[in-house]
C-alpha cells in the first residue's frame, strides 16, 4: 500500500470511530440524556476539520484530480459524480447540525433536537457508507490504475501536508477530541 493511502485508510478508522460517537450520543438522546451542545460542537469541529479539511482535502487536492485526469471515465464517475457530490452531501449535514445546535441552545424545544438527531445520523450514516466506498473501489481502483509516478507524487504532496499539520498540532489536536468523546459515550 502507497503511504498516502495506508494513510487516509488510518483516517478512515479514525472518522469511524467519531460515527459511533455521534451514534451512540444519539442513542444518550433518545433515551432522554440532556443534550451536551458543547460536545456535538466538538463532533461539529472534527467533522469540519479532521474529517473535511484534513482528510477530504488531501482527496481533493493530491488524489482525485490526477484520478480523474488519468484515468478516464470511470474515474469520472466514481470520483466527480460520486465521491466529491458525497463530500457536500457531509458538508450539508454539518451546517445543519450546527443550526439546529445553535437553535436547540437559544430554545431547547424537542423540534430541535430532533434535527439534532436528524442530521448527527444523516451525517454518520452517509460517511459511514462513503468511507466503505473509498477503502474497497476507489483507492484499490487508484493503487492498481495510477502509474508508480504518480502514485509517488500523490505520496510526496501527502507526506508535506501531514509535516505541515502535524507542525500545527493538527492531528494530535483531533485525536485528543476523539479520544475524549469516546471515554465519555462508548
Ligand atoms: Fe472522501
Ligand atoms: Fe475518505
Amino acid at each position: 500500500m502507497t503511504y498516502s493511502i495506508e494513510c487516509m485508510k488510518q483516517e478512515h478508522e479514525n472518522i469511524s470511530r467519531m460515527l459511533e460517537v455521534i451514534r451512540q450520543a444519539c442513542i444518550g438522546i433518545l433515551e432522554l440524556s440532556p443534550v451536551d451542545v458543547g460536545d456535538f460542537r466538538d463532533m461539529v469541529d472534527f467533522i469540519r476539520n479532521y474529517a473535511d479539511k484534513h482528510h477530504h482535502g488531501k482527496e481533493e487536492k493530491f488524489l482525485f484530480p490526477v484520478m480523474v485526469q488519468k484515468l478516464g471515465r470511470v474515474a469520472d464517475n466514481l470520483v466527480t459524480h460520486g465521491m466529491l457530490v458525497e463530500h457536500d452531501l457531509g458538508r450539508d449535514h454539518a451546517m445543519s447540525l450546527a443550526t439546529a445546535l445553535d437553535e436547540y441552545e437559544k430554545n431547547p424545544k424537542t423540534e430541535y433536537k430532533l434535527d439534532i438527531l436528524t442530521e448527527a445520523m444523516g451525517y454518520a450514516r452517509l460517511l459511514k457508507r462513503h468511507v466503505e466506498k473509498e477503502n474497497n473501489v476507489v483507492y484499490t481502483f487508484a493503487e492498481n490504475q495510477l502509474t508508480p509516478e504518480d502514485l509517488a507524487d500523490i505520496d510526496a504532496k501527502s507526506r508535506k501536508f501531514e509535516e505541515e499539520e502535524g507542525a500545527k498540532g493538527v492531528q494530535d489536536h483531533y485525536l485528543g477530541i476523539l479520544e475524549r468523546l469516546e471515554k465519555k459515550y462508548l
